[in-house]
């Protein structure tokens, strides 16, 4: 039997079904232990599309760092943006002990993000024109970010897993930063409420889209099952789509704010939301690197990339000199 023969021995089909039990009895998988590439190559996907996300969803925000109304939210947004920036370098670095193995570097991973080669999150391509953008950034897609990131903390990978533990306690301040920014604004002058509305217009249909198509069938995308299948995520982007409706629909609403979609209602029969489907060749084309400040914030990216470059240099040198 395999279990007498050391584990190098075995062939791929004994260490797959192993390793496939080890998923199955919710053990953690860790940076050294053996994987099927297939694995692999689905959590580089999910977590350097997570990271660079989180880098890339800093600028949306960070744009108003200096123009915040008051020195406390200058101080809160500031603070958030930082987070952000820190949730990326906490990612990389666990997308760096996996791309290792295939020869690359992060280094490699930042200018695969330059190149367009990687994907990040279709909101952050998107404008942030006014304050009540921000806000409704910090309320509602720090919202939907936290239900997809929750729903993985269980995942099968646990340097991920740990990651995203601290990434979630924080993501939850973010929210209550966001909550606190949209009800100033949804309490104040017939101007704040009509920018706050604007922005609601706007992040509408960006938001529908954060969770990724509803079926493979739409999209011939099969990720999502791969990533269902080795436990790296527990449900499907409409169960979220639909958790964040229940979730956020209501509280919309409270506030005398209008959803830009006539046809939004709860079935009870069917026990779930019908609403307009967002436009999702415009979609493909946002996260294929072509939305309104993608060419813009890639090129900041860079910039602030090479910036820094000496930095980490003298600090790669420092650490050479100490061993
Ligand atoms: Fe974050
Ligand atoms: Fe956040």
């Amino acid at each position: 039997m395999a279990a007498a023969v050391p584990f190098e021995q075995w062939t791929a089909e004994e260490k797959y079904g192993h390793f496939m039990r080890r998923i199955e009895n919710g053990e953690k998988i860790e940076a050294d232990d053996w994987m099927p590439d297939d694995y692999r190559k689905a959590l580089i996907r999910l977590i350097t599309m997570h990271g660079i996300s989180e880098i890339m969803g800093a600028f949306p925000e960070k744009e108003w760092v200096p123009k915040a109304p008051t020195l406390r939210r200058k101080l809160a947004i500031m603070a958030k943006v930082q987070d952000e920036m820190g949730h990326g370098q906490l990612l990389l670095r666990v997308a760096e002990d996996l791309v290792k193995p295939c020869g690359k570097t992060r280094e490699d991973i930042l200018q695969d993000l330059f190149a367009k080669r990687l994907k990040f999150h279709n909101v952050f391509h998107m404008p942030s024109p006014t304050w009540a953008d921000a806000a409704v950034i910090a309320w509602l897609v720090d919202g939907a970010a936290i239900l997809s990131q929750t729903m993985m903390l269980k995942t099968s990978y646990g340097p991920y897993g740990r990651a995203l533990k601290r990434i979630c306690q924080e993501e939850s301040f973010h929210a209550k930063h966001g909550e606190s920014l949209t009800l100033s604004l949804a309490e104040g002058t017939p101007a704040q409420r009509r920018m706050l509305q604007e922005a609601i217009d706007r992040w509408w249909e960006p938001l529908l889209m954060f969770f990724g198509p509803k079926t493979k069938e739409a999209t011939g995308h099969t990720n999502v099952d791969k990533n269902l299948k080795y436990k790296l995520r527990t449900k499907t982007n409409e169960e979220l789509r639909q958790e964040f409706l229940s979730k956020y629909v209501p509280k919309i609403r409270l506030l005398g704010l209008a959803i830009p979609d006539p046809t939004l209602r709860y079935d009870d029969e069917k026990g779930e939301w019908i609403y307009r489907e967002p436009d999702w060749n415009k979609f493909k084309q946002i996260v294929t690197g072509n939305g309104p400040k993608t060419d813009e914030r890639l090129r900041l990216r860079r910039t602030s990339y090479e910036n820094g470059r000496w930095v980490r240099e003298a600090l790669a040198q420092w650490k050479a000199a100490a061993v």
